[in-house]
């Protein structure tokens, strides 16, 4: 079925994509309704929805990536050109924050949208941004840490913070080494992956939200949960930041450290008598009022992506493709929105920052994007 206008490929798919399809063409409409009331014209893309109503980014937003590569990853599942021309409009809006050295979070603005589209339209264009953006993110790195500062904000709390989440930002460094041939964004990345391995870890492998430095020595100043229950709980987006991290890292240097720590992590997590039995994990693993806890489905859709990765790599025999395999069954059992709900989001009841009572059970546009990822992840494997 042919589900945008102006699109002219007919691949048939399977109906896990058609019902995923079918709702970010809701997301889209809904999208552009928004953005058309929006008159600082600064909106540009989905997160959320806050008080019944869907909630847009500016592109500065962490999350103003995630949906462009929603709409690549569409494209790459179906074939359809009327995907690709909305990802094209949508990845163009996020370009300025390749000069944005405010945060750490180019990698997932920038390789989630400009990152998807090079790899499937070998565009200069797109190449040139994701070059800029990693020399950007570079200027954040400290070799006296060895890492990349990650917030600029509370400096009140934390000299140089680090946060889990900040391994996601490394896909980024190696892209641009390999396009470039500069070495330097691989020696950033792995020392940020190195300096994280020894610091950021408990001995059961859980993983402390932030880890703050001293920016002078080096020295680790304070271990906190930012984002979780506690700091000394274990916050489950992170530990799945953590596991997606760890394994990109394994694919792009092939040290074997980095394999050793995506499997421990994925052992501490489906070890862990918290785990719920559908493997969609509430919203911290140490949460107080379990089961009476909301889970966090975008946690889940992270380590699904994961797990079909290190599957691929992990020669232990722990089941890490049919686990994923389950996490997927159960999301969409379970957890996706009704047809033609949640304002087209694909998946509910992921939880953001539940200490500040923020997204809470509602949808969120990431867990859509690793969802949509780990599907082309199992199609590939399948095929
Ligand atoms: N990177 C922010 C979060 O995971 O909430």
């Amino acid at each position: 079925m042919c589900l945008l206008a102006g699109c002219s490929a007919h691949i048939p798919t399977d109906g896990r994509v058609d019902k995923a399809a079918h709702q970010i063409q809701l997301l889209l409409k809904e999208t552009d309704k928004v953005k058309e009331q929006n008159e600082q014209r600064n909106l540009v893309a989905p997160r959320t929805i806050e008080a019944g109503r869907l909630k847009l980014v500016p592109s500065r937003d962490w999350t103003s990536g995630f949906f462009a590569g929603c709409l690549w990853y569409l494209y790459e599942l179906t074939g359809d050109n009327g995907w690709k021309e909305q990802a094209i409009s949508y990845t163009i809006d996020i370009e300025k924050e390749k000069f944005n050295a405010g945060t750490h979070d180019m990698g997932f603005k920038i390789y989630c949208s400009y990152g998807n589209g090079y790899r499937l339209t070998h565009s200069p264009q797109y190449r040139d941004v994701i070059i800029k953006a990693a020399k950007t993110l570079s200027t954040r790195y400290n070799a006296k840490v060895g890492a990349i500062r990650s917030w600029d904000h509370n400096q009140d709390k934390w000299e140089f913070p680090v946060i889990i989440d900040n391994m996601m930002n490394l896909e980024l460094l190696f892209e641009a080494t390999k396009l470039t041939g500069d070495s330097s964004f691989y020696q950033i990345a792995v020392a940020h992956a190195n300096t994280t391995m020894e610091n950021h870890f408990r001995e059961d492998f859980s993983s402390w939200h932030v880890i703050d430095y001293n920016p002078e020595t080096g020295a680790v100043v304070h271990r906190h949960t930012h984002q979780g229950y506690a700091h000394h709980s274990a916050w489950s987006r992170g530990q799945a930041w953590a596991l997606y991290g760890y394994t990109m890292c394994y694919r792009e240097t092939h040290d074997p450290r980095y394999l050793q720590q995506a499997e421990a992590v994925a052992a501490y997590m489906f070890n862990h008598p918290n785990m719920p039995s559908d493997f969609v994990p509430y919203w911290d693993f140490d949460a107080p009022d379990i089961p009476a806890e909301p889970r966090d489905v975008s946690a889940a859709a992270i380590m699904a992506s994961a797990l079909y990765e290190l599957s691929t790599f992990s020669e232990k025999n722990e089941g890490y493709y049919a686990k994923a395999d389950a996490i997927m069954r159960n999301i969409e059992d379970t957890y996706a929105s009704r047809p033609g709900t949640n304002k087209g989001f694909i998946l509910g009841h992921s939880t953001g920052s539940k200490p500040s009572d923020s997204e809470v059970d509602e949808p969120l546009i990431y867990a859509d994007y690793y969802y949509l990822e780990a599907m082309l992840r199992a199609k590939n494997r399948l095929n």
